[in-house]
């Protein structure tokens, strides 16, 4: 056990030098938010655990309540996202919301 001491002490220079080692690291910038309206703190809340909210900006727009309530029972269903049931509508409803077609251009 001779090289026990060294042993000891070179722990304890790695040990003093651990936090000037440390790596910071700063995330990217949010590319994407949800937006305000009703029914948006919840989807913050259950949404935004697994991923961006680029996933729900980035669906076509205009699709209907029906695509948003299968989304987000597969989220439930597939990926096992812990959404209660009972909050399938208010979040479909939100959703359907946010991604509305964009308004057609006036005719002329
Ligand atoms: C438990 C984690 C989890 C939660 C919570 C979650 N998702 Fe997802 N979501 C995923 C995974 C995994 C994918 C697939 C990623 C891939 O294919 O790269 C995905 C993909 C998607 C997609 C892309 C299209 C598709 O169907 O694959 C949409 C839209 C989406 N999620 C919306 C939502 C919405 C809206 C919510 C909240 C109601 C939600 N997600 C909550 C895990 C989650």
């Amino acid at each position: 056990m001779a090289r026990a001491p060294a042993l000891f002490t070179a722990l304890l220079v790695l040990a003093a030098a651990a936090p000037a080692l440390a790596a910071t690291y700063t995330p990217p910038r949010e590319t994407a938010a949800l937006p305000p309206g009703p029914g948006a703190d919840k989807a913050r809340l259950y949404c935004l655990v697994c991923h961006s909210a680029d996933y729900v900006t980035t669906q076509p727009p205009g699709m209907p309540g029906a695509f948003w309530e299968a989304s987000v029972v597969k989220m439930v269903r597939v990926y096992g996202a812990p959404i209660p049931e009972t909050e399938t509508k208010a979040l479909a409803a939100y959703l359907t919301a946010i991604t509305a077609a964009p308004p057609k251009a006036p005719v002329r």
